[in-house]
């Protein structure tokens, strides 16, 4: 059984959480360990020389709250922590490999939805340690794989899940993500070639073989690929800088989990910056920004969910309700990630997770 400050003084002390990375996701965790009730946070790492030695209360814009930060790994290893949100722009095996060794449990929007044969390692290093790596997030981590999961247990015979994102991203101010990682404002051909195709495929070919997994489908589907592009036809403007005409200015990533002849399962993601000056012409559609869950069997299902965008891109700037979602899912996992078995850990295996009340309308402490 692994450590947990909570179990062993008997659920009267927080778990004590180390926060990696303050980027969008990092500062909606910080924010949301802050507030919930059975969380302490206890540390910080930042890749920004400016926020080094800073207080990480500060850096979320609050008053000091004594935590900060350092951009030293080895002092993050060697703090007493019970689990890590591991949130930089991208994975590092290697970092990872160090928290789950050092004893601490670690959640991540970055991999490890469900463990494939190259996560053999790390599988072994947190059972070694003890501890437990969770991957989770909004999509994939939520919407992809988790929902369509829930929501298939009132249908039966089901025969094709669907879960599918339609964003405007100028209201992602991740100018690094959009621009490195997703290739937006690259060429087409650049596009074709970047780390999103690999990194994304990872991630989404996750949350189908979940589905397949949790719902039974032949898990020898084969998982088809498709990666359509639109490009600016004039400047468009972004949170990453002007997109030039005959730039990438929109794209469709779609993966397919095919049995036979027959897709049983897809995950897509609709990503415009804007609806306008595309080439070719691309609109979200009349529902606008969401995110839609399917199943077809009996009865079939048709879900909308909307809140996770902005009303306008300017109003996501400072918290992007997605971001702030992916964040709570980090940080409301905590506590059962901490209680959990060693391993790597999926929604199969853990139980029902929750958010947690407003303290105004949580029991009073006695
Ligand atoms: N699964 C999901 O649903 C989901 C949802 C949203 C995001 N994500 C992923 O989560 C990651 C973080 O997203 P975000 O929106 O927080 O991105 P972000 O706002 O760009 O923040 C990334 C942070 O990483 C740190 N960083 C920057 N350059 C780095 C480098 N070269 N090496 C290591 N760290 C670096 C910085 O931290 P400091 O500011 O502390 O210096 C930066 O603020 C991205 O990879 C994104 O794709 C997943």
């Amino acid at each position: 059984m692994q450590r947990s400050t909570a179990q062993v003084e008997g659920d009267t002390v927080a778990y004590r959480v180390i926060q990696w990375a303050t980027g969008g996701v990092g500062r909606a965790a910080i924010e949301g360990i802050l507030r919930h009730p059975d969380l302490d946070l206890v540390g910080c790492w930042v890749h920004s020389a400016d926020k080094v030695g800073r207080d990480v209360g500060e850096i979320v814009g609050q008053g000091p709250i004594g935590v900060l930060a350092t951009d030293d790994p080895e002092a993050v290893y060697a703090l007493d922590a019970d689990c890590v949100v591991y949130a930089p722009l991208m994975p590092d095996k290697r970092e990872v490999a160090r928290l789950l060794e050092s004893g601490k449990n670690v959640v991540t929007p970055l991999g490890w939805f469900r463990p494939t044969e190259a996560d053999a390692r790390m599988e072994t290093t947190a059972r070694d340690a003890g501890v437990t790596l969770h991957g989770t997030g909004i999509d994939p981590g939520g919407i992809t794989d988790l929902f369509p999961l829930a929501l298939s247990v009132m249908t039966s015979a089901a025969t094709f899940v669907r879960a599918e994102e339609f964003s405007d991203m100028r209201g992602y101010n991740a100018p690094d993500v959009l621009r490195w990682v997703m290739c937006f404002g690259a060429t087409p051909d650049e596009a074709k070639v970047g780390p999103m195709l690999k990194m994304l495929t990872g991630g989404f070919t996750q949350s189908l073989r979940l589905i397949l997994d949790g719902m039974g489908f032949d898990p020898t589907a084969e998982i088809r690929t498709d990666h359509q592009i639109a490009v600016a036809t004039a400047m468009i403007d972004s949170p990453m800088g002007v997109i030039e005409p005959g730039r990438v200015a929109a794209q469709r990533f779609q993966w397919d989990a095919v049995v036979g002849e027959t897709t049983v399962a897809r995950v897509a993601v609709n990503w415009l910056i804007g609806e306008e000056d595309l080439d070719p012409a691309w609109t979200l559609g009349d529902a606008g920004e969401r995110f839609e869950v399917e199943i077809k069997g009996d009865p079939d299902q048709l879900v909308t969910f909307k809140g996770f965008q902005a009303a306008r891109p300017e109003d996501g700037w400072d918290r992007n309700p997605g971001i702030v979602a992916t964040a709570n899912h980090l940080v409301n996992s905590i506590p059962y990630v901490c209680r959990a078995e060693p391993g790597i850990k999926t929604y199969l295996d853990l139980p029902l997770m929750a958010g947690r009340a407003h303290p105004d309308l949580a029991p009073k402490p006695s």
